[in-house]
């Protein structure tokens, strides 16, 4: 495809060249939607596009609109597919293809001894997710996978398994398997991942420091820093003057029986979030200094009444089109 006929911007274009990306973030920032967004918008623009969801928490049927998710790729609509990872087909995958081992039909001992080994020896479960998804990569299976990453405490752990396992295997056939993955993962052409954060203090705090380990442990591109879930400004700087003037001085209990008890009531909820947007600015203050420039940094608002995850991924899509265009 071409992605700047998209009206996309150098920072859209090239994420949307890249074959592999990460997307993480603490819990509950977003991860799933943004994910969904993204693979929504290169699926349109005639991407083949997977999405795999890590962690089968089910959000990634959510945001998409689909059932029941599998290790099998399912197609969701033109161009786009899901795939939830599970480490044992993984496993039974890797055997096959690479010890041409018969196909395994039934999981059972085959998970029952991979759960001792994975427990055993830690790192396994992780490159089997890694492993899995550079295979894919290195397949040419799609134009563009998007990973509906763990939040952040595990992303490393995934993402430096291929390095430790190398370093204890140092001959041989898994040494030529790590190799070529550490490679991919390590091509910022190829391979990049995005964070996720809301402006809020703990999210933001983490994400500074997922950014300094990622930094130091593994050498993966981190090109871009989504801030969801930002309140827009229901007052212009006037209105809030007005505000502080009723609600500083003497005028409340005339201005409440003026308007009457609800409208106040409204009125008040919307001062309120008006004071936790400026609490969110000072976080996302914190976050931009926090954040080297080579992170650019794009906005999602807080989209009220979007519970439902269909709805919620076109308007997050519709966002990210406008941060995406342009420089
Ligand atoms: N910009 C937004 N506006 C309004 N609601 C949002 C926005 N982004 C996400 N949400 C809501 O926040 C919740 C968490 O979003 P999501 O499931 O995408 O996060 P996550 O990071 O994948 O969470 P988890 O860590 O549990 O997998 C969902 O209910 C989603 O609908
Ligand atoms: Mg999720």
């Amino acid at each position: 495809m071409e992605p700047s006929s998209q009206g996309l911007g150098p920072l859209g274009v090239s994420l949307f060249e890249k074959k592999l990306v990460f997307v993480t973030g603490k819990g509950g920032v977003g991860k799933s939607s943004v994910t969904a967004a993204l693979a929504r918008l290169s699926s349109q623009a005639g991407l083949r596009t997977l999405v795999c969801e890590v962690d089968s928490s089910g959000d990634a049927s959510n945001s998409l609109g689909i059932e029941d998710i599998g290790f099998k790729p399912k197609n969701v609509s033109p161009n786009l597919y899901a795939m939830a990872m599970n480490t044992e087909e993984a496993l039974a995958e890797y055997l096959r293809l690479n010890l041409k081992l018969p196909r395994i039909t039934t999981l059972g001992p085959l998970a029952r001894a991979f759960d001792f080994v994975a427990n055993a020896a830690p790192g396994i479960k992780e490159i089997l997710i890694v492993g899995k998804l550079c295979f894919e990569v290195r397949e040419h299976n799609w134009d563009i996978i998007w990973v509906d990453a763990s939040a952040s405490g595990h992303i490393v752990s995934q993402l430096v398994s291929p390095k430790g396992i190398a370093e204890l295997v140092k001959i041989g056939l898994v040494k030529e398997q790590t190799d070529w993955m550490q490679d991919i993962l390590s091509d910022p052409v190829q391979t990049a991942l995005i964070l996720v954060v809301t402006p809020e203090e703990t999210p933001v705090a983490e994400s500074l420091e997922l950014v300094a380990r990622l930094r130091t442990e593994t050498s993966i591109s981190l090109p871009m820093c989504i801030v969801n879930k930002v309140f827009g400004e229901p007052f212009s700087f006037e209105e809030s003057q007005i505000f502080d003037e009723i609600y500083g001085g003497d005028l409340r209990e005339r201005f409440e029986a003026e308007v009457g008890s609800s409208a106040a009531s409204l009125l008040q909820v919307s001062r309120l979030s008006s004071g936790l947007r400026s609490s969110r600015a000072r976080h996302t203050t914190d976050l931009l200094m926090g954040l080297d420039s080579s992170i650019s940094t794009v906005f999602i608002p807080y989209f009220m009444g979007s519970e439902n995850g269909v709805r919620l991924t076109l308007e997050m899509a519709e966002a990210l089109v406008a941060e995406l265009s342009g420089s």
